[in-house]
This record gives structure tokens, C-alpha cells and sequence, in this order.
């Protein structure tokens, strides 16, 4: 049985390079192009490191995920607006302005891809969850980015988020694990995260040709990718699924 270990992110600086050796294949290009994201990131790395981990196994990095605390209702309704990109903005704007978080919202986890499908996403987020719990948070969410669903880019996500198989889990592997841990499902999470680019950054991101206007299927990509060739745009607004914890 291989040691695991939890550390701090930002405690293990030596293991940057590793990490990024680790993690960056897993996602698809154009992930990396949120606006918001670019926005808000330093300052989440300054305000919130106890809520970035990742797990090491036999002293190499094999997982890893983050979150940010925010304040929630425990409503449906008073989920982040905007998802993903909301809960960034909602956790910085809300430590800057002094206004008590009670909940965790985890925004990543990723496993290196030779050990996936060993249940190390699963540790990852159960290490958060003990984080948000050690520190007095209440409730633990997250905006779902579901990996199947890039296989359903025409289905809205209220469909998508209705397939379960016959022994009451769903069909996605990446909900599952979150169900497993005994995670339910909220509700969809309509632009989650919004990414904007010329035609060019668009066909670099995808080493796709896009040579007319229109609605494309993109690899990797939950939702379709609109390009304007007219306003030299595509624009690409990704639907999450909302899911609790606790
Ligand atoms: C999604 C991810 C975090 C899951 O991590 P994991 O440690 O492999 O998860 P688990 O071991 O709990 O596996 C969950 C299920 O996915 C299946 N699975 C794992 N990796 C898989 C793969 N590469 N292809 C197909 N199925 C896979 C497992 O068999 C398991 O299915 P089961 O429910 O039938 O047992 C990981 O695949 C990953 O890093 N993906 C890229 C980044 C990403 O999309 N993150 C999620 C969005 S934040």
C-alpha cells in the first residue's frame, strides 16, 4: 500500500515544476483562458493556501485540488451567481470586505493520468472537506465540471444532470465520485466559466479550423464553442453542475 500524504500547497514550492508536469495535460487548452480566473488568482493564492492541497504518494505528487471559502445561504438560489467564475469573485470580494465565510466551495481537483482510476480524486476531496471542517465552515459545494458531459455538448446540463444508471448513481464517473462521498446534486450552473477569444486563439487553443461563423463541437468542451468570424470572436460559455457536501 503506497504512503499518501496531504500538504499545502504553497508550503511545497519545490514541487511546482512537478506539478504542473502533473496536472497541466489533464485539462484542455483553453481552460487556461478564463478571464476570471486571471483576475482573481493571485490574490486566492494569497488570502486562501490552506485550501489548495495536493496529495503525494510515495513523496510524488499524484492529485490535487483547491477551493475557496465563501459565504452561502444554503439556498439554491443563493449559489454564486455565474458559477464557477462567481465563486472566485464572491471568496475574494468577500475576505476583502470582511464578510465571514461559512462555506467551502471547491473549484479543481486533478489526477495525474497514470493514476487515475485508483480513487485518489476521491481522497483529494475528502482532504478538503476535512480542511473546511477543521476550520469551522459549514457547508462544502462545488460547481461539477462533469467529464462525460463533453461527450453530450448538445444536451443541457438539467439532462445531463438526470441520467443515472440503475443502481441510483450517474452515469458520469466524475459525479460519482462526488456521490460517493455522499455528495448530492443542486442544481446547473449556467456560465460557469466564460471564455473569450479571437478566431485565432480559438483554432491555437483547439488545433481546430474554424472557416465559417457558427456553433462548433470542441474537444474536451461541455458545452459548444459559438464562433463569429464577422466580429473575429468565439466565445464559449460552460455550463457546471452545482453539488453539496455538506
Ligand atoms: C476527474 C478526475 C479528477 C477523477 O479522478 P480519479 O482519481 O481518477 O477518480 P476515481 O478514481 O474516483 O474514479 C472515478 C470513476 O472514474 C473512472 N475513471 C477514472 N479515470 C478514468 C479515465 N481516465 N477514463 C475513464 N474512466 C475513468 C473510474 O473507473 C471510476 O469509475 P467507477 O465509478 O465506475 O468506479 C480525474 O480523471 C482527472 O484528473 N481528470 C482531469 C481533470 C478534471 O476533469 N477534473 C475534474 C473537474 S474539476
Amino acid at each position: 500500500m503506497a504512503d499518501i500524504e496531504v500538504v499545502t500547497t504553497s508550503e511545497r514550492h519545490d514541487l511546482d515544476q512537478e506539478a504542473e508536469a502533473a496536472f497541466r495535460p489533464t485539462w484542455p487548452e483553453f481552460i487556461f483562458h478564463d478571464p476570471v480566473t486571471d483576475a482573481y488568482i493571485k490574490r486566492v493564492e494569497l488570502y486562501f493556501p490552506y485550501y489548495d492541497i495536493m496529495l503525494l504518494e510515495d513523496g510524488k505528487v499524484v492529485a490535487g485540488g483547491w477551493g475557496v471559502p465563501l459565504q452561502w445561504d444554503g439556498q439554491v438560489s443563493g449559489l454564486p451567481d455565474g458559477g464557477y467564475d462567481g465563486a472566485l469573485a464572491s471568496a475574494v470580494t468577500g475576505q476583502e470586505n470582511a464578510i465571514p465565510a461559512d462555506t467551502l466551495c471547491i473549484m479543481a481537483a486533478a489526477v495525474r493520468a497514470d493514476r487515475q482510476g485508483a480513487g485518489l480524486a476521491g481522497k483529494a476531496l475528502a482532504a478538503l472537506r476535512e480542511r473546511a471542517t477543521s476550520t469551522g465552515l459549514l457547508h462544502v459545494i462545488a460547481p461539477v465540471r462533469p467529464a462525460l458531459k463533453s461527450r453530450y455538448p448538445l444536451t443541457p446540463m438539467d439532462n445531463f444532470a438526470r441520467w443515472m444508471r440503475t443502481d441510483g448513481l450517474h452515469i458520469d464517473p466524475w459525479i460519482r465520485t462526488h456521490q460517493r462521498l455522499s455528495a448530492s446534486i443542486l442544481a446547473s450552473a449556467p456560465r460557469s466559466m466564460v471564455i473569450k477569444g479571437t478566431v485565432a486563439d480559438w483554432e491555437e487553443w483547439t488545433g481546430m479550423a474554424f472557416p465559417e461563423s457558427g456553433p462548433y463541437l470542441v474537444p474536451d468542451a461541455l458545452d459548444l464553442v459559438d464562433i463569429d468570424r464577422e466580429q473575429n470572436r468565439g466565445t464559449y460559455e460552460e455550463t457546471n453542475l452545482w453539488m453539496q457536501h455538506l
